[in-house]
């Protein structure tokens, strides 16, 4: 009998022994000459700052421990305990607008090769979030409220199980110990900040705490979660981190020192010890005052000084770049400060959205209330400037009721702003997909579509030179308060390729709506338009983008499964569902087979927009699509013509994949 027990003693004293020679634990007090495994934009500075990113568009950034780490003694077996701390700033480019967060991560692998930038965190890409097969767990610092994933504000943290979508979260803060109040901490303010994450293996807990750099490690957590990670971690994982920037606030991500312990309490970080953060923004002048000279005799210099300073400050915030040529255009070049007045300053709250070239903003013209909608580009150099702006104005003398008006336009350093007439109801695409908050009825479907067409009759065939459009697409139809389809961003890809805006001499446009001899020459022409506007009928008789990743595979490209449906005898089965049985089933026929016939690959069967205008209206018949020796083959998309990062542009967007590919390269090479 006590020899049986003592045996069970020595046996149990013998598991733990085991366990424990296996747990590992390690400290980066700074990570100078440290080992991890880093990709995407993540680098260690010369004063051994981990940075995952810095100020750079659309990237990630990640760094692993090099080796797997034991989580558990069998595949199946119950996770073990750990804990880890560490010290992390976020920093935006400009103090108080948010850009993309970070996260602490535990990955099957090093690296997240299919993470994506902006709202993923570097963590998923839209096929992969919320996929139970990623056994990825994640702590997220999130500085921007993302709708899409049930984000609760724009500063919170939260856990992450194999999705974006939290399981549980809390706006960022802490309860400090000798307190009974809880304080907020912004995310995003460049302050050094403390995280700690405990997994207790045998409660089945998740405990996170954050407290900024100066306190004490807070009692009570902010985050608690009771949840079992056995199923989500697997044997061997690894551990890191994980940042992304967007495209309009960028944030450098950086991690100041880590800690980690597997089955016990990860070694405590010397915060003295840890490297200090580059200094962000302009110096303090405080010195000025400790200056012993009486109170008087400074300042009155002081306040000079500051006069001149708050002078040349407004002066430099207002500043345009405004040349002798342009006054030609007089009453077509705007004031920044007025267009700086009429959007609040470019606040975030008066964002409308962002697209390939550029931010809009909404706003009310001071002069005259009129809403404006106004277009911020950034540009680098002034080559092309005059001609573009000349072929602006010209084009600005444009009027059409089925074009969005061009107001004028306003010029500072590195930056263009285009002032249109405000659209009321904002474009179409929101009325299309991404289950709608109101959609159009059919006869609503089809005045847009006629509108659209006359409206690049207009530009092809009845003005004085031919326009083309360059970047048809859903997104570009705005609607005006009475739900006409207006064509907005013309002259807008002419930009690019006058090579005005950086390596931008190749192809304009938007995948799925670029006709394949224009991805193959880079020449847009009428034809080219008429093959995006094809795209264009399909996408608003459909309800669906011409490209959506979300689809199932055999209708992953709108064209080729309408073609599908037509060759199967039911071309109506690609109706929009939305519309259910209300639409006319002529009309719906007409455009499903005017679609296809405009996306037809050999440019010079494609309608002109005359005859696509002719066709609308019923006054000549659609000639038989069978009898255009239409084949799948010849229907087909060119997707793989040599874009490189075409997957990524594609899930890139936040609406998703609807924006112009204003940097894709023919041949790759630059
Ligand atoms: N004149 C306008 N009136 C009202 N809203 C506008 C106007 N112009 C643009 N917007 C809004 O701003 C958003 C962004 O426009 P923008 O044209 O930059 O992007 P996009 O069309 O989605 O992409 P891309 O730049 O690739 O064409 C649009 O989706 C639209 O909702
Ligand atoms: C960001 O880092 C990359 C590579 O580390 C570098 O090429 C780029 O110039 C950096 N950008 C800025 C804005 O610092
Ligand atoms: C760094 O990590 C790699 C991958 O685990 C390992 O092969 C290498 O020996 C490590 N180097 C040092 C100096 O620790
Ligand atoms: C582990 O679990 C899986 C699925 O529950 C089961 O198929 C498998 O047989 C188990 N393996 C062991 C070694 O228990
Ligand atoms: C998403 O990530 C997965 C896994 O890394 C990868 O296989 C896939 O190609 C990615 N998909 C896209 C659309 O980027
Ligand atoms: C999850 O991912 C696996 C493997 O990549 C895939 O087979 C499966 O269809 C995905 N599940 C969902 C719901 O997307
Ligand atoms: C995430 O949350 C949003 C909003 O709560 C929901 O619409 C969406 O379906 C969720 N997505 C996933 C992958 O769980
Ligand atoms: C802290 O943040 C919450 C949520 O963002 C807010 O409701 C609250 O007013 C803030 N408290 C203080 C003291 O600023």
């Amino acid at each position: 009998m006590s020899i049986k027990l003592v045996t069970a003693v020595v046996a149990c004293f013998l598991v733990h022994i085991a366990a424990a020679s296996d747990d590992v634990g390690f400290i980066y007090q700074g990570f100078k000459s440290s080992n991890l495994s880093l990709d995407g934009f993540a680098t260690i500075t010369n004063n051994g700052l981990l940075r995952l990113t810095n100020i750079t568009k659309v990237i990630t950034g990640h760094a692993f421990y090099p080796n797997p780490i034991n989580f558990k003694s069998t595949p199946n077996g119950s996770a073990y305990s750990f804990t880890t701390q560490f010290v992390f700033a976020i920093v935006p480019q400009t103090s108080g607008l948010s850009g993309h967060g970070m996260a602490f991560v535990i990955a099957p692998t090093r690296g997240l090769p299919g993470g994506l930038p902006a709202q993923f965190l570097g963590l998923f890409n839209g096929s992969t979030n919320g996929n139970e097969t990623n056994h990825i767990f994640a702590v997220e610092l999130d500085t921007i409220q993302t709708h899409e994933y049930g984000d609760i504000n724009d500063n919170h943290v939260g856990i992450d199980i194999n999705s974006l979508n939290s399981t549980v979260s809390q706006p960022a803060g802490y309860r400090a110990n000798n307190k009974n109040s809880f304080d907020n901490l912004t995310l995003n303010s460049a302050k050094p900040m403390q995280l700690w994450v405990e997994y207790d293996g045998v409660d089945k807990r998740i405990d996170v705490t954050l407290a900024p750099i100066a306190a004490a490690k807070p009692n009570a957590p902010l985050l608690s979660l009771s949840y079992d990670l056995s199923p989500i971690l697997q044997k061997t994982m690894y551990v890191g981190f994980s940042a992304a920037t967007g495209s309009v606030v960028l944030t450098a991500h950086f991690i100041l020192g880590w800690s980690f312990k597997m089955n016990g309490a990860a070694q405590a970080l010397d915060l003295s010890r840890l490297p200090k953060l580059p200094r962000f923004g302009p110096k303090k002048v405080s010195n000025f005052f400790t200056v012993g000279l009486p109170v008087i005799c400074v300042s009155l210099p002081l306040i000079v000084a500051f006069a001149v300073a708050y002078h040349l400050r407004r002066k430099w915030k207002f500043a345009e770049v405004l040349e002798e040529w342009e006054l030609a255009y007089g009453p077509h070049r705007f004031k920044y400060k007025d267009l700086y007045i009429a959007t609040k300053g470019f606040r975030e709250k008066e964002l409308l959205g962002a697209g390939g070239f550029g931010t809009v903003y909404k706003g009310v013209l001071p002069t005259n209330k009129m809403e404006i909608a106004v277009k911020k580009v950034s540009h680098q150099s002034r080559q092309g400037m005059r001609e573009f702006i000349a072929e602006i104005i010209s084009i600005g003398r444009l009027r059409h009721r089925n074009l969005v008006p061009l107001l004028g336009y306003c010029r500072r350093k590195g930056e263009l702003l285009l002032v249109y007439e405000f659209m009321l109801n904002g474009s179409l695409d929101r009325f299309l997909y991404n289950q709608p908050k109101s959609t159009l009825n059919w006869s609503q479907r089809l005045r847009v579509i006629k509108g659209v067409a006359s409206g690049l009759f207009y530009l092809h065939e009845e003005w004085e030179q031919v326009v083309i459009h360059r970047d048809v697409k859903a997104s570009n139809i705005l609607l005006d308060s009475d739900l006409n389809g207006r064509l907005g961003d013309f002259g807008l890809a002419r930009l690019y390729d006058h090579g005005t805006l950086p390596h931008t001499t190749h192809v304009v446009g938007t995948i799925g709506y670029l006709a394949p001899e224009h991805s193959r020459t880079g020449k847009a022409t009428t034809s080219t338009d008429v093959y995006a506007f094809g795209a264009f009928l399909l996408e608003v008789a459909c309800g669906r983008r011409p490209i959506d990743p979300q689809a199932p595979d055999e209708s992953l490209i709108l064209v080729d499964w309408v073609f599908s449906c037509w060759q199967g005898g039911d071309i109506l089965q690609a109706v929009d569902q939305n519309l259910g049985t209300e639409y006319v089933i002529e009309e719906a026929e007409l455009v499903l087979k005017l679609g296809l016939f405009c996306s037809h690959s050999e440019p010079n069967v494609r309608p002109s927009m005359r005859q696509v205008l002719l066709y609308l209206e019923g006054s000549v018949a659609l000639p038989e699509l069978s009898s255009l020796s239409i084949s799948a083959v010849g229907l087909g998309f060119t997707l793989c013509g040599g874009f490189g990062d075409v997957a990524l542009s594609l899930s890139l967007s936040d609406k998703g994949c609807s924006h112009s590919i204003a940097e894709s390269h023919l041949s790759g090479g630059r």
